[in-house]
């Protein structure tokens, strides 16, 4: 079967969120294969985000990524890397659609990054490659 990382952001377990995300994950019927809390340095970061290198928001993403713990999460299912994709919503935390996490739970905060509380790889090379660095 399909394997995706999803990754908790440090806002989302600040804010103590962690659990409705497993919750949904759960509900939705995927399994929770490996779990991890992670503090990662910048090495994995930028391996984590290397195609979006050099974008504007590149530095304030991963200054964000260091600013807290963050759950890894190894997720299990048919087609779990568009179905974690769709539970998530899109990118804008702000106008992502309500029932989505980052409609749910999201918003922009007036900063350089926009902080949209989960991760999720978004095809099965990125989820194979992005496996390999946060499940050593
Ligand atoms: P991930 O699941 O985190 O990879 O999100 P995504 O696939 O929906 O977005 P993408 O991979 O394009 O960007 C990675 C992260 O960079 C996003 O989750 C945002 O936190 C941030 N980001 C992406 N695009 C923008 C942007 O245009 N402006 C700002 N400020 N941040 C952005
Ligand atoms: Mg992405």
């Amino acid at each position: 079967v399909e394997e995706t990382l999803v990754l908790v952001k440090p806002d989302g377990v600040a804010r103590n969120l962690t659990g409705e995300i497993l919750r949904r994950i759960e509900a939705k019927g995927y399994s929770l294969v490996d779990i991890r809390l992670v503090q990662p340095d910048r090495s994995l970061l930028a391996k984590h985000y290397e195609e979006h290198e050099g974008k504007p928001f590149y530095e304030p993403l991963v200054e964000f990524m260091l600013s807290g713990s963050i759950v890894a999460i190894r997720v299990a299912g048919d087609r779990v890397i568009e179905g974690f994709r769709s539970l998530a919503g899109t990118t804008d935390p702000t106008t992502a659609a309500p029932g989505t996490i980052r409609g749910d739970f999201g918003r922009d905060w007036g900063l350089k990054v926009q902080q949209n509380l989960v991760h999720g790889s978004d095809s099965p090379e990125s989820a194979a490659r992005e496996l390999s660095l946060w499940f050593k």
